[in-house]
């Protein structure tokens, strides 16, 4: 069974309250009232439910202040205004504040049972999803690596297949997608695994050093070549040697480097004795290898060597639905690494989070995730703690987010009512510029566009 669903009503007329509170009596679902506002409140910090449904006209404090404060508290819940004083100045400044709902006094019971059906029905969907989630974390993680989107498991498969038996390996993709920790699988799940994982940044050595860095060399080779000494090769002997970025490698290397995976052996710098080794190697690059090769920077020869096993690391554009995964797990490590008790990401947040392209993949998002954990005051990410680029100029998710609980439930009406009004009032104080009714409501213009269809506006 999933804990009680909780709802708070905060109305100073008994009457009205008891009306309301007793018309959504149900099971599993638990329900408070108070008739004074701080009272309210007070039963919203004890109790943090799902759920508020707050009168707008009250002494000492109304609703829209109230509606602050439980906004302070956690931006998710979702409060429903309820007034017998419509105004449009009220409703706008409701949602700007985070209301998901207004609706006209005296309430209509059938379309409040409706509204609140639907956040119910959406507060359990999102119980149940979390639940979930904590056990898929443990059974989507693989090799440090989390994913259960259609693209990883096969890449995850991929890797299983491969790495007993292969002898050397390519993996591209874009930057920030895991190439590091799918060289560092292909390692562990193979029988090198009780060798090195020597790892070579190729646009970190210098040209002239390269060879003598990789294959070693002998005393004399060169000017101040005082020692014989060792390469990376022979240092991975009986393990894997991963070359990162290897589209930086001069081509003269690349050409060394193919006859090592060739004959497993290498030869150092100065000496004409090769000798023998047992080496795998594992290249990855974020560059497009075929254009490297069209442009004469890459050895075709080298690169059908290595892709004889070819793993693709995909972005994160590619795989959105991991999303949710992902930020639960950087934030259960960052609420770790910075001793915090973070407990989750609000919706809008999360909302924020899925409509960025994520150019710089999981390691912009971890990145992300990160500087909310650090910034956040509280013990949930909103999107005032994402970074600025992240969250874009989008400061108002109130209509986004009243979108995402609430696009089907026209059957409460009124909602819906008055956002069309909304809608077509600042179009209309915009004479009919998108762009300016967007600004004027602090939504964006897709959001401004899919409002305007919905709502058949022009
Ligand atoms: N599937 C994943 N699950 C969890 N963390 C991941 C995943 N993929 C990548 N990361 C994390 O994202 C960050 C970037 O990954 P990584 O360094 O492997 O990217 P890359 O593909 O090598 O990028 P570049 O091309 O820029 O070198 C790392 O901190 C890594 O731990
Ligand atoms: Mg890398």
């Amino acid at each position: 069974m999933s804990p009680a669903l909780k709802i708070v009503v905060v109305d100073d007329t008994p009457a009205s309250l008891e009306l309301v509170a007793e018309s959504l009596q149900q099971d599993g679902v638990e329900i408070f009232t108070a008739t004074d506002p701080e009272d309210g409140l007070d039963l919203i910090y004890r109790e943090h439910p799902q759920i508020v449904l707050l009168d707008l006209v009250m002494p000492k404090l109304n609703g829209l202040q109230v509606l602050d404060r439980v906004m302070e508290f956690d931006p998710a819940i979702d409060v429903i205004l309820m007034t017998a004083h419509y105004t449009t100045e009220t409703a706008v400044e409701a949602i700007q504040k985070g209301a998901c709902d207004y609706l006209n006094k005296p309430i209509s019971i059938p379309a409040l049972r409706a509204r609140v059906e639907g956040l119910l029905a959406e507060s359990r969907r999102r119980q149940r999803a979390y639940a979930l989630d904590s056990e898929l974390l443990e059974t989507s993680s693989f090799e440090g690596m989390i994913g259960r989107s259609p693209l990883m498991w096969e890449l995850f498969a991929r890797i299983q297949r491969v790495a007993p038996h292969y002898r050397s390996a390519l993996i591209t993709g874009p930057t920030g997608t895991g190439k590091d920790l799918v060289a560092k699988a292909l390692h562990n799940l193979s029988p090198a695994n009780t060798g090195r994982f020597v790892t070579c940044n190729c646009s970190a050595v210098v040209e002239t050093l390269f060879e003598s860095e990789l294959f070693g060399y002998v005393r004399g080779a060169f000017t101040g070549a005082n020692n014989d000494k060792m390469g990376l090769v022979e240092f991975a002997h009986g393990g894997t040697l991963f070359l990162d970025e290897i589209g930086d490698m001069p081509l003269t290397t690349q050409a060394k480097l193919l006859r090592v995976l060739q004959n497993q052996e290498v030869t150092r710098v100065g000496s004409v004795t090769p000798k023998k080794v047992d080496v795998r190697v594992v290249a990855a690059t974020n560059r497009d290898v075929n254009a490297l090769i069209a442009e004469k920077l890459f050895r075709e020869d080298l690169y059908y060597r290595l892709a004889m096993v070819e793993l693709k690391t995909p972005s994160l554009a590619e795989r959105k639905e991991d999303l949710p995964l992902l930020e639960k797990f950087f934030l259960a490590r960052f609420s770790r690494q910075f001793n915090k008790d973070l407990k989750g990401i609000t919706r809008r947040a999360q909302i924020a989070l899925a409509r960025h392209s994520w150019p710089g993949n999981i390691r912009e998002l971890e990145n992300a995730v990160g500087h909310a954990a650090m910034m956040t005051m509280g013990d949930t990410i909103d999107v005032e703690d994402l970074p600025p680029a992240v969250c874009g100029r989008e400061k108002t998710g109130e209509l986004a987010r009243t979108a995402a609980v609430g696009d089907d439930a026209e059957a409460a009406g009124s909602f819906a009512d008055h956002e069309r009004a909304l809608i077509a009032d600042a179009l209309e104080r915009a004479a009919g510029n998108q762009s300016e009714a967007a600004r004027i409501l602090k939504i964006s213009r897709d959001r401004m566009r899919y409002k305007m269809a919905k709502y058949d506006l022009r």
